[in-house]
């Protein structure tokens, strides 16, 4: 297979390189940006003196019928009062109290949620923060329950029911053995309004079952109904079992027992799936490339990495004069646009440059909420209309049903006025138009009809990699953590036994957070602030590289104050914390913490020591990383290396992608070597 050849694995990370191969001022470029980077990234920290919240007060999801509090600290000023209102100014609903800036919610009933304002007074001056409160219920899988069965006789059809109940509804999807039956797969399934749905065996239905006509043997597995909206998962698997004709299996009536069945966990269905979508891939690739010398394209690309990384020392230096440089953000090629210099146009364009061709307009954002706060401003989940927005992207064939499609989306306000904040913004925006990857967020579109400016990052339907982590700890695990670390430590989301992740699944995530970041590396791109907070992921149990950077709201514990900047201390490597040196290899250090959270699910690191204590380990060299039990060994010795406090001894991108690759590979062959013979024909 051709995937399973390093060189051509490899080759997955180059497709990048096509661009900069070829155009003569590269390096003169990277040097620019690398520059451009180091200036705008650490995150200002807010001035003492005037009246401000600390941190700011953020929205939040209450259980229906459970109680609540959201604070509302204010720091600053003489003697500040604090109140919240309903909306701008109304009072408070019945049942909602303030008392002492501290919003309380006894029992949640529907009728509570809505826009809150935390309103502080001192004097003159008075400052507001509106969240919203939502009430919501978790969904719940009804049927199947867990553990239920399903016999079904060959040439029968089967129906496997999936109901969930929940506020807001959520959504259902079936997979076989945790690979997704998804609408748009191939593999027979069909959709109840498609035009093969009167003859296709395997139809999804619109309430969500899945019926399966013409049973037949090889049909018999685990097949899982998860259901998930904004308030979290929920998974129950069905087994299904098949009988010959004639062979009535014990006790059976209606087809359903309860009882729970120990089911062999084999998940390489999933994996086989990501391994055909590779080869696929690398064919394609493999044909666009005979002709070049692949592998010296590699040297020469590994040898120029580090070049820039050799000549960043002097960069450093530079002030940020460079940064309102209109060139450094007209290279785009594919974008179209003008490499003409920016300097006279307006500074509403500045913000955003060449990015022009990716307006959005603003009326096209619905049901914002405010998650916290960011670098350079807020940060918001809101639904967009893909259906709208392909439309003005003239890509209207894509979607002719004209319904509305709401996706979730990410929202980055710039609010911030200063020239290293404006530079931050910009260079996430560039991050994110010019890696295109499908384990990066993509760059949906940017409002700049009026300010404050809007960066739109896709969002994926399961979001945050790092709550998605805590879900998948089972209640015993969770309490285990809890009582290790401290109940400062129990998390916001509540643990509970959604999906769990098989070995091979938790490598796949590295080797997709992998991917994303060789390519950023290819790009000569930096993240800086790669963490599971920072990932999301798709029910299709796919990473994509995302930058919320909640540095004030949910996160905020996560990030530390040091002179003046707000930094991710427990992710940063020793040079970036005491030299603010950053480079891929830091990014390759805070790599290796993300996938350690993979591990740990969603542990925040050294969780037993404060702030302080980390930093003075950091300046000492004494932070030594505990390595979780269910770490296979060389996917620990790989992270030792990305550890490493030399910069020049961790590993490169492409060499970590290459190792996670064959991690994974010993995995999948330990599980299809206990599989049947049957399954190994296929
Ligand atoms: C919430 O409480 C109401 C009234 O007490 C009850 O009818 C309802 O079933 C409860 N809902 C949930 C999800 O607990
Ligand atoms: C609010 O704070 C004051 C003094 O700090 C205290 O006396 C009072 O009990 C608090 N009120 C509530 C409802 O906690
Ligand atoms: C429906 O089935 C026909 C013949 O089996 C096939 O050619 C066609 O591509 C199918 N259409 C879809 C949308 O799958
Ligand atoms: C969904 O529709 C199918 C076919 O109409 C039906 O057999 C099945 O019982 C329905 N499922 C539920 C949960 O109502
Ligand atoms: C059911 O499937 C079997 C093979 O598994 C096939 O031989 C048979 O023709 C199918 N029957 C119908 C009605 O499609």
């Amino acid at each position: 297979m051709c995937v399973m050849r390093p060189i051509l694995v490899v080759m997955l990370f180059l497709s990048g390189f096509e661009h900069s191969f070829g155009s003569e001022d590269v390096v003169h470029h990277s040097a620019h940006r690398i520059r451009n980077h180091r200036v705008g990234r650490r995150h200002r920290a807010v001035n003492d003196g005037e009246l401000h919240f600390e941190p700011e007060p953020y929205s939040k999801k209450l259980e229906l019928n459970s109680s609540g509090k959201i604070h509302c600290k204010v720091a600053g000023g003489v003697a500040p009062t604090v109140q919240w209102y309903l909306n701008d100014e109304e009072p408070l609903p019945e049942g909602v109290t303030s008392a002492n800036g501290t919003l309380m919610v006894a029992d949640a009933e529907r009728r509570h949620s809505g826009q809150y304002t935390c309103k502080a007074v001192d004097g003159e001056q008075s400052i507001t923060a509106k969240i919203s409160l939502d009430v919501v219920v978790t969904p719940r899988v009804v049927e199947p329950s867990p553990g239920q069965q399903l016999h079904v006789t060959v040439g029968q059809t089967a129906v496997l029911n999936c109901v969930a109940t929940g506020d807001p509804p959520p959504t259902t999807h079936w997979d076989r053995n945790l690979a997704i039956l998804g609408k748009q797969q191939d593999g027979g399934v069909e959709v109840e309004d498609g035009v093969n749905a009167s003859i296709a065996r395997l139809v999804l239905m619109n309430n969500g079952s899945l019926v399966i006509r013409n049973v037949s043997a090889p049909d018999a597995d685990r097949y899982g109904c998860t259901a998930g909206s904004a308030a979290g998962l929920a998974r129950n698997e069905l087994q299904l079992v098949v009988h010959q004709e004639g062979e009535l299996p014990p006790q059976e009536s209606s087809g359903v027992a309860g009882k729970a069945v120990v089911v062999s966990i084999s998940v390489a269905g999933a994996y086989m799936v990501l391994v055909l979508a590779l080869m696929v891939y690398c064919r394609r690739r493999r044909l666009r490339r005979r002709q070049r010398g692949e592998k010296m394209e590699l040297e020469m690309t590994e040898g120029r990495e580090k070049l820039v990384e050799d000549g960043e020392e002097e960069k450093q230096k530079v002030n940020g004069a460079a940064l309102q440089n209109g060139r450094l953000l007209a290279h785009d090629k594919d974008s179209g646009a003008d490499n003409s210099e920016v300097s006279g146009v307006s500074r509403a364009s500045k913000k955003s440059g060449q990015f022009e061709h990716l307006s959005v307009p603003r009326s096209l954002l619905t049901e914002q909420i405010t998650l916290g706060r960011g670098e350079f401003g807020e940060v918001m989940l809101a639904k967009i209309d893909m259906c709208q927005l392909n439309k003005l992207r003239n890509k209207e064939g894509l979607d002719a049903d004209g319904e509305p499609k709401l996706r979730p989306v990410l929202v980055k306000a710039l609010t911030a006025k200063d020239e290293v904040q404006l530079a931050e913004f910009r260079r996430q925006l560039e991050l994110f138009s010019r890696v295109r990857h499908d384990n990066m967020v993509r760059l949906l579109g940017l409002c700049n009809d009026a300010d404050p400016h809007y960066m739109l990052l896709e969002h994926t339907d399961w979001g945050e990699l790092k709550k998605f982590l805590i879900a998948t700890r089972s209640p015993e695990e969770n309490a285990e953590y809890v009582s290790r670390v401290g109940a400062a430590h129990a998390p916001l989301v509540p643990a509970r036994a959604c999906a769990p992740l098989g070995a091979e699944h938790r490598a796949l995530l590295a080797g997709q957070l992998a991917a994303a970041l060789a390519k950023c590396a290819a790009h000569r791109f930096t993240h800086r602030d790669i963490a599971a907070r920072n990932c999301v992921i798709t029910s299709k149990l796919q990473l994509k590289l995302s930058y919320p950077a909640l540095t004030r709201g949910p996160d905020s514990h996560e990030y530390f104050k040091l002179h003046e900047q707000v930094i991710p201390l427990r992710w940063l490597p020793p040079e970036a914390v005491l030299e603010g040196d950053y480079s891929t290899k830091s990014d390759v250090y805070m790599f290796a913490v993300t996938v350690w959270e993979i591990y740990t699910k969603g542990e925040l690191p050294f969780a037993k020591l404060n702030d302080n204590s980390v930093l003075e380990r950091v300046k000492a060299g004494t932070l030594d990383w505990m390595i979780p039990d269910s770490m296979p060994e060389p996917m620990a010795a790989l992270l030792k290396r990305c550890w490493s406090k030399s910069p020049s001894d961790r590993p490169q991108f492409t060499e970590i992608y290459e190792q996670i690759t064959a991690i994974l590979q010993d995995i999948t062959s330990e599980n299809t070597s206990q599989k049947s013979q049957d399954k190994a024909e296929e």
